[in-house]
């Protein structure tokens, strides 16, 4: 069962539904995205991710796997904007599911350039701290 969100992007650039994260991915060409925050290697944040110097990719901030925006946007839900309004369709999300709208800081909107810490990246599943690589990982 799918759910039907309004977001007003004056305030939310987040959607939790349940135990998934979206957020709202803006491109170069302005175009937004409501994407998935969870990275394909082993579901870490994309929205706290980088933008690659070439500006086409995102660098996961727990491994440094390099996901395409191309891909990433692929993930997104079906949104209709209208100005500030978003309506968005939540798929696989029934009625009692809790939704919350809220707005987070997103790094992976930054141009590639902007210098901005990592210090809110939460620590990787094996307690390592993000900028380190993760035991398992390796
Ligand atoms: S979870 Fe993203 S690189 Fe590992």
């Amino acid at each position: 069962m799918s759910r039907i969100v309004v977001m007003d992007l004056r305030v939310h650039n987040t959607v939790l539904a349940g135990h998934e994260r979206y957020f709202l991915l803006v491109g170069a060409d302005r175009r937004s995205h409501l994407v998935r925050d969870w990275c394909p290697h082993r579901g870490g944040p994309l929205s706290l991710a980088r933008l690659t110097p070439d500006g086409r990719r995102l660098s996961c901030p727990w491994h440094g796997t390099k996901v395409g925006v191309a891909a990433v946007r692929r993930t997104g839900v079906p949104m209709v904007r209208s100005g500030d309004e978003a309506i968005v369709l939540l798929p696989d999300t029934p009625e009692d599911v809790p939704v919350t709208l809220v707005h987070k800081r997103i790094l992976a909107n930054l141009p590639p350039e902007a210098d901005e810490p990592h210090d809110d990246v939460p620590a990787l599943p094996c307690g390592e701290p993000a900028a380190e690589p993760c035991e398992e990982a390796r």
